[in-house]
């Protein structure tokens, strides 16, 4: 038995899928500790947009450290906060016409969203919030109330408080008008449903399977919430810093959310570190009303400020929809003919690969992961019963490095769907 076996908790997940011990890491590319090169498409759930050691960014750190950088300050201005905030402001609020105030939650994604919460309810003073059919939004009671996968909700021990769910535009309704139906819970006043304080959206459900939705649904979703006073929420942890091919995912359908969650590749380089951006006039809350002792993770700043440098001067958004380009036509031509119940989706550099259609049970997915696996490639699963094979590569990824990914994808799925 191994010491993970033996002495980590049952509760360790992504280890399972990937059973082997890494060491090192560069780029798009992992390697174990007998030196086994693993293609990553997975990048750190998203948290390595900007690829594994990134050497600009690790250069911006080691001066730092060399330098005797602070590292632990709580919320106390330093340099290192100074320079990322006016970075933040200049070269990615500012050029979008945003304007948000910034917090630091505690430094995961799932503190972004308790704050998010927190916020709209103290604001609105109502207790609801809704949330969507497949959402995924984290695990502390509060974020887990609205995410919506019964299996870790079954976990809390204790009731899920303040969020009602609507249906999502896919699967079952996919041709519904859950807008009209949102309006509908909100208007009559025998729904059962109080107003809420906020709706909370992912525009591409990550873990829910890669749905995304169109820009027309999403401008509803906003005029939905102009028109009866809710605030909206992007949930952009998993999708947001460059991930859709923009910085921010729901700017290719015009529309300013009240309120923003970012983590994950914020941090730049895997370091946690977490956003919630605001529009002004929210920002009600008092001192330390809000408190943690890890809300300025300084080295994390110092990435982060680096990370943006290497998002202007290597045009990354720009190269993400080039790969989107070669992503789409590889699947085309050698994943879809595999089988015609194979579906596709995603945005940018998030893409699932859908074997509902072929295998409900998810059993063929985790099949072709693993043999993708024993062949040098890193790919997750999500969605209903894990039925998506999830593409999720670094964005600095080439068209090499990603054809020969996909190539992996569709010699196993070859091999497991053809036996
Ligand atoms: C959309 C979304 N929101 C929130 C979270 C929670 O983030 P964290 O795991 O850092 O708590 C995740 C994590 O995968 C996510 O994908």
């Amino acid at each position: 038995m191994s010491i993970f076996e033996q002495v980590e908790s049952e509760v360790r997940s992504y280890c399972r899928a990937f059973p082997v011990v890494f060491d090192r890491s560069a780029g798009c590319y992992m390697y174990d500790e007998n030196g086994k090169e693993y293609l990553d498409f997975f990048a750190g759930a998203g948290a390595l947009n900007y690829g594994h050691n990134n050497p600009y960014i690790i250069g911006k750190m080691t001066e730092y450290l060399q330098h005797g950088g602070i590292l632990h300050a709580l919320d106390m201005h330093t340099k290192a906060k100074r320079t990322f905030l006016e970075d933040f402001e200049n070269k990615i609020l500012k050029p979008r016409g945003l304007d948000y105030k910034v917090m630091f939650p505690a430094p995961t994604g799932t503190n972004a969203i308790e704050s998010a919460f927190k916020l709209a309810r103290k604001v609105k003073g109502r207790q609801t919030i809704f949330a969507f059919q497949g959402a995924f939004h984290g695990m502390s009671l509060g974020a887990l109330a609205a995410t919506s996968h019964a299996y870790p909700r079954a976990a809390s021990g204790t009731p899920l408080l303040g969020i009602t769910f609507m249906p999502f535009p896919y699967g079952f309704n996919k041709s519904f008008d859950t807008i009209g139906y949102i309006e509908n819970v909100i208007t009559d006043d025998h729904s059962g449903s109080e107003l809420p304080a906020a709706i909370v959206v992912e525009t591409v459900q990550a873990e829910g399977g890669i749905i995304p939705v169109d820009v027309e649904w999403l401008r509803r979703l906003r005029e939905l919430c102009d028109r009866h006073d809710i605030l909206l929420i992007v949930d952009d942890i998993q999708i947001g810093c460059g991930r859709t091919g923009e910085f921010f995912s729901f700017e290719k359908a015009g529309i300013v959310p009240d309120m923003v969650t970012l983590s994950k590749s914020i941090g730049g380089i895997g370091l946690p570190m977490s956003l919630l951006l605001m529009k002004p006039e929210l920002d009600i809350w008092g001192p330390a009303e809000h408190n943690g002792t890890f809300r300025g993770n300084q080295l994390a700043f110092v990435a982060a400020d680096a990370a943006l440098d290497v998002l202007e001067n290597t045009d990354l958004l720009s190269h993400v929809k080039d790969m989107e380009r070669v992503l789409v036509n590889h699947v085309e031509k050698n994943i879809l003919p595999i089988d015609p119940r194979i579906e596709y989706r995603g945005r940018g550099l998030i893409y699932g690969i859908d074997f509902t259609a072929l295998d409900p049970s998810g059993a063929a997915a985790a099949k072709i992961s693993r043999k993708c696996f024993e062949k040098g490639l890193i790919i997750e699963r999500c969605g209903r019963n894990d039925t998506v094979l999830k593409i999720l590569p670094p964005l600095v990824i080439t068209a090499e490095e990603l054809t020969h990914g996909l190539d992996i994808i569709a010699e196993s799925a070859k091999e497991v769907l053809k036996g």
